[in-house]
């Protein structure tokens, strides 16, 4: 049976686009108790600017506050050297680096060129050297960026490289705002597979345009056991017009386990969580496991089983 490690990122990917500040120790229960489901990695948070992300300004509080379970990796998105100074005081088990394949998405993102961020990453590795913090690098808008469309395979090397070089121990390919689809997550997780085979690859889908589930159908075929999801289907960048919710976690879930991949992840303590979360953010999620239920959730027919005469 093919493993598959489910990461969740709704607390950072999520609650960063929420148009209301979710409080910390909301934040820090739903990561405990997305910490007992099963999942592989949880991204907590963001060290970012509070002005660009004031939702996530409580960093340093969830980040100590959590009860970290072994054998989950608590993770965090870090833009820059301050970023992760602030990360690893607070003994994040690995940075989240991010940089864009397009130029204009990074530039709205962190404002600087790509170069800029990706030299700056050096600054990066210095700080984490020898602290035991683990590094994987994203490459936004791989599939294609809303200010540029397509975005050339070389630009995505390029970037993969330039993290390989720096001694990334993991690589996320995302799809900011869901402009993958299949045929193209394939071909280009291929190539990015035989061009850097020792990499070890995550796949971010974004369901904005309902083709989420598909394309990992397409990065199972290329051979990627790696998948970001967020509980509810929350999410979306600040900084990209028309971004919407990741994949749903526990939507992934499910078909991923119907199919006979071993998650690891029990469903139904998920399916708690994915529950309570219209409360916490005050409106309707687009998960739909949590509402229509599982597949083996049968229903009563209301008529006897064996015909009386
Ligand atoms: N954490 C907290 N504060 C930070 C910071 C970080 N990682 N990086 C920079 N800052 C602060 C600086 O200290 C400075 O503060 P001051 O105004 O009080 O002096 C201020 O932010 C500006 O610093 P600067 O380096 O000039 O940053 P910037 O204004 O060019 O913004 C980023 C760059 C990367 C900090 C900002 O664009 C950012 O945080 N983006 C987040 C992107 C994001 O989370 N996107 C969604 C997920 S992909
Ligand atoms: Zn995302």
């Amino acid at each position: 049976m093919t493993r598959v490690y489910v990461h969740d990122v709704a607390v950072r990917d999520g609650f960063q686009i929420e148009p209301a500040f979710v409080p910390t120790d909301v934040k820090i229960a739903l990561i405990d108790e997305l910490s007992a489901t099963g999942l592989a990695k949880i991204e907590a948070t963001a060290f970012v600017s509070p002005k660009a992300v004031p939702n996530l300004r409580d960093a340093e509080a969830v980040m100590r506050g959590i009860r970290r379970v072994p054998g989950v990796i608590y993770s965090a998105l870090v833009p820059n050297a301050k970023g992760a100074e602030r990360a690893v005081s607070c003994e994040v088990d690995e940075i989240n680096l991010v940089v864009s394949a397009s130029e204009t998405h990074n530039r709205a993102n962190v404002n600087r060129t790509t170069e800029q961020s990706l030299s700056g990453f050096r600054d990066v590795m210095n700080i984490i050297r020898g602290t035991g913090v683990a590094v994987n690098g994203s490459v936004s808008t791989t599939f294609g960026c809303p200010f540029e469309g397509s975005i050339p395979e070389t630009r995505v090397f390029h970037c993969v490289e330039r993290y390989l070089e720096l001694g990334m121990d993991g690589i996320t390919l995302a799809d900011t705002t869901g402009m993958a689809h299949p045929k193209q997550v394939r071909e280009l997780t291929r190539a990015v597979l035989a061009r850097f085979p020792t990499a070890e690859i995550t796949l971010h889908f974004h369901n904005t345009r309902a083709m989420g589930l598909a394309n990992v159908l397409a990065g199972l075929e290329a051979g990627v056991v790696r998948y970001d999801g967020s509980l509810g289907g929350l999410g979306g960048c600040p900084f990209a017009p028309g971004a919407t919710g990741n994949i749903c976690t526990e939507d992934l879930v499910h078909m991923l386990e119907a199919m006979g991949y071993q998650t690891g992840v029990d469903l139904d303590k998920l399916l708690v969580a994915a529950r309570r979360l219209p409360d916490i953010v005050g409106h309707d999620l687009p998960g739909q496991v949590a509402k229509a239920g599982k597949i083996t959730d049968l229903h009563d027919a209301g008529v006897p089983k064996t015909p009386t005469s």
